[in-house]
């Protein structure tokens, strides 16, 4: 049995108006009644995993498939959640038909604005923001964009504000954002979103947050002042910031150490938080490292990147958020 704390994370973040959100499995949710007991428990927002992606939403050509995603807001919706929309594009969810279609740049073009006009119909009034683009821009020195992407190799740049402008035209209430890693970490990273989302609103692109994926590891986790500096100069654009895949990733057979350093990681997503004007959300990609993706990208390793163990019992992390959240 999970150890039970006092409260929930839930219930504080609640007191502050924060989201604590989790990303959502729905084959954890099928097989282990305790996975939906804790994630209704400690969390009041989710994300899909996997099956709101191109690939999962779109298997076929015209074709959709809801199914999963609808079973996760018929659960957010029963335990009162918010959900969070991720994501309509991404180089990484580029189903094989669409890959082997060898469509030109108008035919690429029409596919992505049905598929936007399609998802954000069904969803409507369930989702509260979306990220319309994931992970668009390069890492390194040479190449301000991803240029390796599928989608800006078949249409160009210019896929990112037209994303943006459909998604806007087909359902004006939702939040959109523009999601990367390394936003919180790296400034290189940070500068380029910042000149990518700022010639958006040039452009007249709408635009509402800025996500900061925030995987990280607990040893090398970004300092307070950078991760509020790094959100302040969204909130300069009169931009959100949403955390939105936070894992800290320690070693397998963690010292106490390292459990104090991912406590630390975890406490400072939480303080940058609540203390910033434009930061309402702080979302972990999973919750318990029973169904964590981490070890599958790294042949095993970091399989403690969550905040509750394999048999759901709380780690220092989670307390340390919990106390965050008491103090202020
Ligand atoms: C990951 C999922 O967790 C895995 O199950 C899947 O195999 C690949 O995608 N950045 C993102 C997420 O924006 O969508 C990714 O999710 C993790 C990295």
């Amino acid at each position: 049995m999970p150890t039970s704390l006092p409260t929930s994370l839930r219930e504080l973040a609640d007191r502050h108006g924060l989201l604590v959100g989790a990303a959502y499995n729905p084959r954890a949710m099928d097989d282990d009644p305790l996975y939906g007991r804790v994630l209704a428990r400690e969390f009041n927002c989710l994300v899909a995993e996997n099956h709101m992606k191109f690939k999962y939403l779109q298997p076929r050509r015209g074709e959709f498939d809801f199914a999963a995603a609808d079973r996760m807001l018929d659960f957010s919706d029963r335990h009162g959640m918010a959900v969070r929309g991720h994501t309509l594009v991404w180089h990484n969810s580029i189903p094989d038909w669409l890959r082997q279609a060898n469509v030109s740049r108008r035919e690429a073009l029409d596919i992505l604005r049905d598929h936007i006009f399609t998802v954000l119909d069904h969803f409507r009034g369930r989702v509260f923001a979306w990220d319309v683009v994931n992970e668009a821009l390069g890492d390194t020195g040479d190449g301000f964009y991803r240029d390796t992407s599928w989608w800006h190799q078949t249409v160009g740049p210019e896929y990112i504000d037209h994303a943006f402008r459909w998604a806007h035209e087909a359902d004006p209430e939702i939040q959109l954002f523009y999601n990367d890693y390394d936003v919180e970490w790296v400034e290189l990273k940070c500068d380029r979103t910042r000149r990518l989302v700022e010639s958006m609103q040039e452009r007249g692109v709408p635009i509402h947050g800025v996500g900061f994926q925030y995987h990280t590891r607990a040893a090398d986790a970004p300092s307070p002042e950078d991760v509020a500096r790094r959100v302040g100069r969204f909130n300069e654009l009169g931009l959100a910031v949403h955390f939105t895949e936070l894992d800290i990733k320690i070693p397998s057979s963690p010292s106490a150490n390292d459990l104090r350093q991912q406590a630390a990681a975890g406490r400072t997503a939480i303080e940058v938080a609540l203390a910033a004007d434009n930061c309402p959300a702080v979302v972990f990609w999973g919750f318990t490292d029973k169904y964590s993706w981490i070890p599958n990208f790294t042949k095993g390793a970091y399989d403690h990147a969550l905040v509750f163990d394999r048999e759901y019992r709380p780690k220092p992390v989670l307390n340390a958020m919990m106390e965050a959240l008491q103090k202020r």
